[in-house]
C-alpha cells in the first residue's frame, strides 16, 4: 500500500478499498487492466499491447491539469480474500475525472462484479465535492458531473445508477468506437449534493 503521507489529497479509506492519487510507477498494473480487451472495448480505446503503451498513456494524462484520477487499491482483508485464486496487481482500477467534467472508472477483470467500482465511485465523489470546493481551479466551479458511456454497457450504467446519476440524454450513432464501430452514448449527470446549511 502507498504510504499516504505523500498523497495530496491524503487517500480514501472505503469499507474494502483504498484510493490514492495514480501515479507514473502504476503503469505495469493499468497495463494488466487496459490490455483486456473487454475493458477497452467500452471505453473507446484498442487494447493496450505493452507496458510502454500505459506509460505513455499516464504520463500524458498526468500532465493535464484536470485529470483526477486515483488508483483502486483492495484494503489487507479484502486482498487476502480475492489473492487465493490468482494473483492480483496492487492496483485494480482507477476512477476519477478523466477529462473534467467526465467521470470514468475501469476495473481489472479479476476483481470485477464485486460492487468494487461502486464502492468506489461513491467514495471518490465524496472526495471530489470536498476538494473541489476548496480549490481555486477550474474543479471549484463545477456543480455537476458527467458520465458518457456506451448505451450497451449495462454494468457501468448500473453503477451510475447505483452513485445517483441520472440519465441526460441518449445520442445515437455518435461515437465511432476502434473496437465496435459506431455506437450510441448515454451522457448520465450529477449534481452537487446541496449544502447542508446547519453544519
Ligand atoms: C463497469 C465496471 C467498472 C463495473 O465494475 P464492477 O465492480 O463490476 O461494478 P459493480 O459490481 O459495482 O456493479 C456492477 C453492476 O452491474 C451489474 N452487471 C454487471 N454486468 C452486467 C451485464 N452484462 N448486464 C447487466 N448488469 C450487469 C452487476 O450485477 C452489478 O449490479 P448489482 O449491484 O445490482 O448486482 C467494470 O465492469 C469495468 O471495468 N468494465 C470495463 C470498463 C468500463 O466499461 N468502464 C466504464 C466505462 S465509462
Amino acid at each position: 500500500m502507498t504510504d499516504e503521507s505523500e498523497q495530496h489529497p491524503p487517500g480514501i479509506h472505503t469499507p474494502r478499498l483504498f484510493l490514492r492519487r495514480v501515479c507514473q510507477d502504476d503503469a505495469q498494473d493499468v497495463f494488466a487492466i487496459r490490455s483486456k480487451p473487454d475493458v477497452a472495448k467500452y471505453c473507446g480505446f484498442i487494447p493496450e499491447k505493452d507496458v510502454d503503451e500505459s506509460e505513455r498513456w499516464l504520463a500524458h494524462n498526468l500532465a493535464r491539469p484536470d485529470y483526477y484520477t486515483f488508483a483502486i487499491e483492495l484494503q489487507s482483508e479484502e486482498r487476502n480474500k480475492r489473492h487465493r485464486d490468482a494473483a492480483l496487481p496492487i492496483v485494480v482500477g482507477l476512477v476519477g475525472i478523466i477529462r473534467s467534467p467526465n467521470v470514468g472508472y475501469i476495473l481489472n477483470p479479476g476483481v470485477q462484479g464485486l460492487g468494487y467500482a461502486t464502492e468506489a465511485l461513491v467514495a471518490f465523489l465524496g472526495n471530489y465535492w470536498a476538494y473541489s470546493a476548496i480549490t481555486d481551479d477550474q474543479h471549484a466551479s463545477r456543480n455537476c458531473l458527467s458520465a458518457e458511456i456506451d448505451a450497451d454497457n449495462r454494468a457501468s450504467r448500473k453503477v451510475l445508477e447505483k452513485c445517483g446519476f441520472t440519465l441526460w440524454e441518449l445520442r445515437k450513432h455518435d461515437y465511432y468506437s476502434p473496437m465496435l464501430g459506431w455506437t450510441d452514448t448515454e451522457e448520465w449527470r450529477l449534481p452537487r449534493p446541496e449544502q447542508d446549511s446547519s453544519s
